[in-house]
């Protein structure tokens, strides 16, 4: 079996997917590899993210672990989401075929553009916390 079951699983019923209304940090990335597309809301009170929702026209490996990224983060700190990593992600997911690890960076580059969005919009330059997306 190429694929783990949580990762089936997470791609025939992703975990928050959608749009976001009232998000306050929206964040877009490509992935340079396959051209493919990932989009993430955050709702950010407090310093936490109290709601998140993703979009991606994407493979089924981007959906699986945005799905679990998303999860993931939920209800943690923005310091915590920062941190996530996309190691963590295939971990928490037992496991991504080799040729399907490209994928899984996606996410976490869209939970650090959304949350350097949210800085943005606060004023405060996102970079000296983001760094480099
Ligand atoms: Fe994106 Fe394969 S290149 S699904
Ligand atoms: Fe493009 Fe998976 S092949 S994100």
């Amino acid at each position: 079996m190429l694929y783990s079951e949580k990762v089936m699983d997470h791609f025939a019923n992703p975990r928050n997917v959608g749009e976001l209304a009232d998000a306050n940090g929206v964040g877009e990335v490509g992935n340079a590899k396959c051209g493919d597309i990932m989009k993430m809301y955050l709702k950010i009170n407090n310093g936490m993210i109290e709601d998140v929702k993703f979009k991606t026209f994407g493979c089924g490996a981007a959906i699986a672990t945005s799905s679990m990224a998303t999860e993931l983060i939920k209800g943690k700190s923005m310091d915590d989401a920062l941190k996530l990593t996309n190691k963590a992600v295939m971990e928490a997911l037992d496991g991504l075929p080799p040729v399907k690890v490209h994928c899984s960076v996606l996410a976490e580059q869209a939970i650090k553009a959304a949350i350097s969005d949210y800085y943005t919009r606060m004023g405060v330059d996102p970079r000296p916390i983001v760094g480099d997306i």
